[in-house]
C-alpha cells in the first residue's frame, strides 16, 4: 500500500485501540509471560499502548518496548506505572537496543507488521542475539487461513450501530503471503480509515526462522491458558529458547 510505513497503524489507531480492545484481556498473556521471564528484564516489541506491558511491569519485572508509533507510546505514557517503562520509538525488526533480555515477546500477530520473510528472519536473529543464554523468545500469533478469501478478496462487517457501520476490506496475496487491509469505520462524524498491512508466516515457517537464529521451539499451545495446539487451532503462543 503505498505510502504505509510501520507507524501507519498505530498512528491511525491509536485514539480508539484501547476501546476497541476492551474486551480482550491482558491476565492470562501476562501470567504466562510472568512464569516465562525469570529475574528479567524483559522486552515486548510493538509495545502500543501497554495493554500487556503495563501489568506485566506492575508485576514486579523490569519491561522494556519498542515501538513505531509516538501516538500509541504517548496512550501508554499516560497511564499509571506508564512512565516507569523504557521505550525506543522506532522498528523492532533491526533490534538495536543496547541491552539483553531474559523474555522477549511479541504479542497479537505483531510480529507479522514486518513485512518480507527477510525482515521477519532477520528479527529472529536480532532477538537472539539479545537473549540470555537460556532466554526465551515468545510469539502470539494467527495460524494462516487462505480459504477467509475468495479470488484473493475479502469484506467482512465489523459493528453496526444506529449511525454507524465498521467495514474490512482486503486483498490477500498468496505468493508474498500478505493481507493488505483498510478498516473503514463510517458514521455521522465521518469516515475513518485504518490501514492494515501483514505477512503472514506458518508456524512451520517460523520454527525454521528459530532455528536458523539459533533457536529451538520450546511449546507450542492454541492460546494462553496453555491449551494443546492441535490441526484445528487458529492461533498459537510459541515459546522458543536460546540453549544455555
Ligand atoms: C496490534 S498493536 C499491539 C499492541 C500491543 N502489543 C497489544 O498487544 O495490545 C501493534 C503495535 O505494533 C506497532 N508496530 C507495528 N509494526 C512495527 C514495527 N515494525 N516496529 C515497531 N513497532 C511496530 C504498532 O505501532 C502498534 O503499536
Amino acid at each position: 500500500m503505498e505510502g504505509f510505513d510501520y507507524s501507519s497503524y498505530g498512528e491511525r489507531i491509536a485514539d480508539r485501540y484501547d476501546q476497541d480492545l476492551e474486551n480482550l484481556g491482558a491476565e492470562e498473556a501476562v501470567a504466562v509471560l510472568g512464569d516465562l521471564a525469570g529475574k528479567g528484564p524483559v522486552l515486548e516489541l510493538g509495545i502500543g499502548t501497554g495493554r500487556v506491558a503495563l501489568p506485566l511491569a506492575a508485576s514486579g519485572l523490569e519491561v522494556h518496548g519498542i515501538d513505531a508509533s509516538p501516538a500509541m507510546v504517548g496512550k501508554l505514557r499516560a497511564k499509571p506505572g506508564g512512565q516507569a517503562i523504557k521505550i525506543s520509538i522506532g522498528d523492532f525488526g533491526p533490534l538495536t537496543v543496547d541491552r539483553v533480555f531474559s523474555l522477549i515477546f511479541v504479542v497479537f500477530n505483531t510480529f507479522f507488521a514486518l513485512l518480507s520473510q527477510a525482515e521477519q528472519a532477520e528479527c529472529f536473529l536480532r532477538v537472539a542475539a539479545h537473549l540470555h543464554p537460556g532466554g526465551r523468545f515468545v510469539i502470539e500469533a494467527f495460524v494462516p487461513d487462505p480459504t477467509l478469501f475468495e479470488r484473493g478478496q475479502r469484506v467482512s462487517v465489523g459493528q453496526i450501530g444506529l449511525d454507524q457501520v465498521e467495514l474490512v476490506v482486503t486483498r490477500h496475496d498468496r505468493v508474498r503471503q500478505t493481507v493488505t487491509s483498510q478498516e473503514i469505520h463510517l458514521s455521522t462524524n465521518g469516515i475513518e480509515f485504518v490501514p492494515v498491512v501483514l505477512r503472514y508466516a506458518y508456524p512451520a515457517e517460523l520454527d525454521l526462522m528459530a532455528r536458523l537464529a539459533g533457536l529451538s521451539l520450546e511449546a507450542r499451545w492454541a492460546g494462553w491458558q496453555r491449551q494443546p495446539f492441535t490441526s484445528e487451532s487458529s492461533s498459537h503462543v510459541s515459546v522458543y529458547r536460546r540453549p544455555l
